[in-house]
């Protein structure tokens, strides 16, 4: 949607991007810039920039670039409307309407609306008659009140119909109802999905109900039912207990697998687990996750779906930049039968012993062989020390490489060689990876952005330089009279070309900030491109650009006229031939 050009200016001016990035990251002044650790991509070294006097973010090591409103919707996961409304009401501004985005907004701000009633009906019905076998099931699992009512943990009757018809005279509709998929359909009727079940509500990290998980009361299957993606529910994006754990002093936060799990550590103190929701652990968790916290707890369940799970889990974290640790729960199934058996000081003494990955996996490969057989002990170690090998600091290697030559019955200098060897190898092959990438200039060229291509690498580079130029020199632009932007080879490129002039030829500022109507990938590249120091900010440079980008343009088309001159005499030829 365009919203007038006039109010997004203001809106941008009355948002500067220090103050809304600086909402979500820590930023520290450099000369005119500022820096900050990456919120959309998990790292140690900070690479995340923002530029206050253009108005633009940039992150040097994941590329994502743009300017606030690009940033409100990033971050935030908003559509451009959302977004703007977003900043809008934060700078206090009213904002002009269009309908079609009016009733997506008050869609969900109803859905949002109707899952919060649905959770006050399902934590009602929890203490009315019908709620008993519930309360019960809740006594046996050692929850207090306390916890239920924090985590608004509630019952849904045995009933085909009592949501629906609670939330009816609340005056929601069915299609609203079907909306959040609270209710199944046939025959033309809805009625209720969740039925005689526990009931968890997901709840975002900003405070809305967005979904529900509901567990049976027994032992029969399927154990969970759990809202279905909808508008304002994407399950990938999630974490069960994150709105409570965001807010935490603890440095790390706790994964567990159980919604349950989740529930009894908050009861028990730790105010800091999270549990996927029922997926396992994705991208965007991992994500969501590095936003909040440089540590991660893996507590999954000791038996051998909760390994797998951890062993997937682990280099995911790791990627995002997360130390990962690994606690294992002895003696118990999981966290919750744990805390109940053993007690939270118990809890907290694992927590402390909870081991770095590299014990675990050490462990993990110890697991697989029987180390009285010479052959499998000769297989545990290599695989030991292909693992050791990895590791950057020599002190480490060797210390673990002691442990797993004692494990074996080796001596650890046998156990150093083999590490040795290892190391190489992997510093071969590390080194061959990287060899491949600094050998593809060609490729290197080319936009990171999968659906942006170059197909004139000479052009495209000049017409980056136009950009850059155009954007640290407005004035520059009054030199293009002669470039339409037809001779542009990217039209991407081309496209914020044409805005970026006809902005300036209104007298409205040229910045990269304001533009509408590009994909968040599209601004990001664009960012990349405004960062561009190759070309000194003068008038021979930019002319150099033209002249190149008009010059490519022209070979072109005069190769194509070329082609049809040649098609039409080779055309009068055949004709001459059969005349
Ligand atoms: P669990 O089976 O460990 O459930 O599944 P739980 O919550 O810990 O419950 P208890 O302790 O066994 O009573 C872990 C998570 O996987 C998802 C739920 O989110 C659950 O919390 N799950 C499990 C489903 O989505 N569907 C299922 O059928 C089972
Ligand atoms: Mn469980």
């Amino acid at each position: 949607m365009a919203f007038p050009p006039s109010f997004v200016d203001e809106l941008v001016a009355r948002n500067p991007i220090e103050d809304v990035v600086g909402q979500y990251v820590t930023l520290r002044r450099s000369g005119a810039n500022l820096f900050g650790l990456c919120p959309f991509h998990g790292e140690k070294t900070a690479s995340f920039s923002v530029k206050p006097e253009k108005g633009i973010y940039y992150c040097f090591g994941c590329h994502k670039g743009g300017g606030v409103i690009n940033f409100q919707m990033e971050i935030e996961g908003l559509s451009y409307p959302d977004a703007v409304r977003a900043l809008a009401k934060r700078a206090g501004m009213a904002v002009p309407e269009d309908e079609q985005y009016q009733s997506r907004y008050q869609k969900q701000e109803r859905l949002w609306a109707l899952m919060k009633e649905a959770g006050r009906f399902f934590n009602e019905r929890l203490y009315a008659p019908e709620g008993e076998e519930c309360r019960a099931y809740i006594a046996r699992r050692g929850l207090t009140k306390a916890i239920v009512t924090q985590f608004g943990i509630g019952y849904a009757p045995n009933s085909w119909n009592a949501l629906v018809d609670a939330m009816r005279k609340k005056g929601y509709t069915d299609e609203e109802l079907q909306e959040a998929d609270l209710v199944g359909e046939k025959n033309g009727r809805i009625y209720d999905r969740f039925r005689n079940r526990l009931m968890f509500p997901i709840i975002d990290v900003r405070g809305n109900v967005v979904g529900f998980g509901g567990r049976v009361l027994d032992d029969s299957k399927p154990k969970y039912l759990n809202s279905n993606e909808t508008l304002i529910f994407n399950k990938r994006k999630n974490l069960f207990g994150l709105n409570f754990a965001k807010k935490t002093k603890e440095n790390a936060i706790i994964l567990v697998e159980g919604n349950i799990d989740v529930v009894t550590l908050h009861q028990y103190g730790f105010d800091n687990a999270v549990a996927s929701l029922g997926t396992s652990l994705t991208e965007e968790q991992v994500t969501l996750l590095a936003r909040y916290t440089e540590e991660v707890i893996l507590t999954y369940d000791g038996d051998a779906a909760g390994q797998q799970a951890a062993k997937r889990a682990i280099p995911m974290l790791e990627k995002a930049g997360i130390k990962v640790k690994v606690l294992q729960v002895k003696d118990a199934k999981d966290p919750d039968e744990y805390l109940h058996k053993f007690g939270a000081d118990r809890f907290r003494l694992l927590l402390e012993d909870s081991s770095n990955r590299v014990e675990y996996q050490l462990n993990a490969i110890a697991k697989k062989y029987d180390l009285r057989e010479d052959d499998q002990k000769v297989q545990f170690l290599q695989e030991s020390a292909d693992l050791i090998a990895t590791l950057s600091s020599a002190v480490r290697r060797e210390v673990y490489g002691g442990r797993v030559a004692e494990k074996a019955k080796i001596t650890p200098e046998a156990m150093k060689l083999e590490i040795d060897r290892a190391r190489k190898r992997w510093l071969d092959k590390e080194k061959k990876k990287q060899e491949q990438i600094d050998l593809a200039p060609a490729r290197n060229l080319q936009p990171k952005s999968r659906t942006i291509r170059y197909d004139n690498l000479k052009s495209a580079r000049a017409e980056e330089g136009v950009i850059a130029l155009a954007l640290k020199e407005p004035a520059l632009l009054d030199r293009t009279e002669k470039l339409p932007e037809s001779a542009f080879s990217c039209p991407l490129l081309g496209r914020a070309y044409a805005m970026l002039k006809q902005r300036h030829s209104q007298g409205l500022e040229v910045s990269l900030a304001v533009l509408e109507d590009f994909s968040q990938e599209e601004m990001s590249h664009l960012v990349g491109v405004s960062q561009n120091q190759q070309f000194p900010v003068n008038e021979q440079a930019f002319d150099d650009c033209v002249a190149i980008i008009l010059a490519e343009h022209q070979a072109a088309t005069v190769t194509s006229e070329d082609d049809l001159l040649a098609f039409r005499a080779n055309l009068k030829k055949r004709k001459g031939i059969k005349e």
